[in-house]
């Protein structure tokens, strides 16, 4: 019977049928390994010469990624990727993949970016993919567990709502239409059809910056809430955010310790989120206020003096392990353990060698920071390094925001809007606000921005027919999910990413 690898724990002792891809063969005299990769996980297989006699001289066909079939009794091995092992008394080849590109062997990004069809299939990358897929799930339960509807925003739109410096323009017959930077306005329009809607869908910003943090394409989910304020707002976020990543934990716990990743750093999403408003976060930041008895200046001046320790003791360790390589003594096991550590320290070393040279430039980009620009990154994971959980920054100032947010009473120049900044130097992974309900305001802010009035009427008549007050965020996927496998790149979250740089494959 054909089953899939994990399906493997309900069928010890019976004969199975397995079909996948070889991630990994080590042949022995008689024998060979063939590591199985199917999709749902991997598994060992062992070919012996013994059971399949003739057939075994095919073994020597299996090379990486060839696609086979293998039949046999399913063992229980601990000790083996998975915890399961397949004895085979018969396999067959469906297609020998010649000369794979990707090789065990180190690969540069950019070769493996090129080769993104194939990357897909390693690892890593299989195992980003499985928690993206978690993830979704994750968001979708939690919002439909809510009684939230699931709607669509369209795709090509008559007019921006995030700025007009970023939009794709396409030609739509003849008339100028927009890849839509966010589904907000329409959320707006449904909300007050719905109650509580959520979209989830495709986003498009023309982002020419080269960071880890931008994609030009990537996935928001953005609910909208009527009747909401920024404070249940907030709430909203808080829960969900800490619903989806427990989840994602619970689910996807091998494909974590696949990518390595301390889970007690997402579990700080049981935190409570500490909520600043952008003033206190400007004071923080610049040194001026203290969070328990920590300056974040000097936390970043400690910071920069232990990477510095650090890189001179990797350093040293680096020349000790090295001469144990080169000598004429050690036994090659030895060699060959050390010669992997080198590799790891130098990777390990490259990383805190970017940090000694950021440091200082995120010291002096908080230090100069004036008041009333929105953050940069660095000063995202300043802020960030100051708690150990993600934190809600509220209250921003209305020039940096966008034209819908509501102003807080009583200061004018201020609008409710919210940024949740992830740990770990990740940053902004949502941003919300409440919606400005005001009708005259909105068309000011409409002319002041430049905007076609014509273009907003439906919008407006929002605030026309039965307004309520109402709130609403957007997640990003691809930088929640950054987040939770501790990606440096956020290229890395998506299956067929795209960027400024790339858009092939
Ligand atoms: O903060 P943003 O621009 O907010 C909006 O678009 C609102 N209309 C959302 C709302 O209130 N309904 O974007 C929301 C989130 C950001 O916090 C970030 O996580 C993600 O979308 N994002 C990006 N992700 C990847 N690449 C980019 N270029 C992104 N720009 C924004
Ligand atoms: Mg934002």
């Amino acid at each position: 019977m054909w089953i899939y690898i994990n399906q493997l724990a309900d069928f010890v002792g019976q004969k199975v049928t397995l079909k996948g891809w070889v991630a990994n063969k080590r042949d022995s005299k008689g024998l060979a390994f063939v590591t199985m990769r199917d999709g749902t996980g991997f598994c060992q297989c062992v070919l012996a010469e013994e059971k399949l006699a003739a057939s075994f001289e095919a073994t020597k066909f299996l090379s990486q990624e060839s696609s086979f079939i293998v039949s046999g009794l399913v063992v229980a091995d601990e000790k083996q990727i998975g915890g399961f092992e397949i004895q085979a008394d018969s396999f067959e080849l469906v297609h020998e993949s010649v000369d794979y590109p990707i090789t065990p062997k180190e690969h540069g990004v950019d070769f493996l970016l090129e080769r993104r069809h194939l990357w897909l299939r390693s690892k890593r990358q299989w195992a980003i993919m499985k928690i993206r897929n978690a993830t979704i799930y994750a968001i979708h339960n939690f919002f439909q567990k809510k009684d939230f509807a699931l709607m669509d925003s369209p795709i090509f739109t008559g007019s921006a709502a995030e700025g007009t410096t970023d939009l794709f323009k396409t030609d739509y017959f003849g008339q100028e239409a927009y890849l839509a930077q966010t589904g907000q306005l329409y959320g707006e329009a449904m909300a007050m059809a719905h109650g509580k809607i959520y979209t989830f869908g495709p986003t498009f910003r023309a982002e020419k910056s080269k960071t880890r943090r931008h994609l030009t394409e990537f996935w928001m989910i953005e609910p909208e809430m009527a009747f909401y304020d920024l404070d249940m707002d907030m709430d909203l976020i808080e829960d969900m955010l800490r619903s989806v990543v427990n989840e994602v934990i619970e689910r996807c716990t091998p494909e974590l310790q696949i990518l390595e990743r301390d889970i007690e750093a997402l579990k700080s999403v049981n935190q409570v989120f500490p909520r600043i408003s952008y003033d206190e976060a400007i004071a923080i930041l610049t040194g001026k206020k203290e969070v328990n008895g920590k300056n974040a200046i000097s936390l970043l001046e400690s910071d920069l003096s232990t990477t510095k320790e650090k890189i001179e003791a990797i350093k040293a360790e680096i020349i000790e392990r090295e001469i144990i390589v080169n000598d004429n003594v050690s036994k090659k096991g030895v060699k060959n353990f050390n010669r992997t550590l080198v590799g790891q320290l130098k990777a390990e070393l490259k990383d805190l060698e970017e940090d000694e040279r950021n440091i200082p430039q995120w010291i002096a980009s908080a230090k100069n920071f004036e008041h009333g620009n929105d953050l940069g990154g660095s000063d995202e994971t300043v802020l960030t390094r100051m708690f150990g959980c993600p934190i809600m920054v509220y209250n921003w100032p209305r020039k940096i925001k966008a034209f819908y947010m509501k102003r807080v009473e009583g200061n004018m120049d201020y609008v409710k809007g919210v940024d949740v900044l992830a740990p770990e130097g990740y940053g902004e992974i949502v941003g919300g606000s409440e919606r400005e309900t005001d009708l005259a305001f909105l068309l000011e802010q409409i002319h002041e921005e430049g905007l076609s009035q014509e273009d907003y009427e439906w919008y407006l008549d929002l605030r026309r027919f039965g307004s309520v007050p109402h709130s609403g965020f957007g997640l990003g996927l691809e930088r929640l999910i950054t987040w939770i496998c501790k990606l440096k790149h956020i290229r890395e979250a998506v299956p067929f990413p795209r960027t400024s740089q790339r858009l092939k494959p």
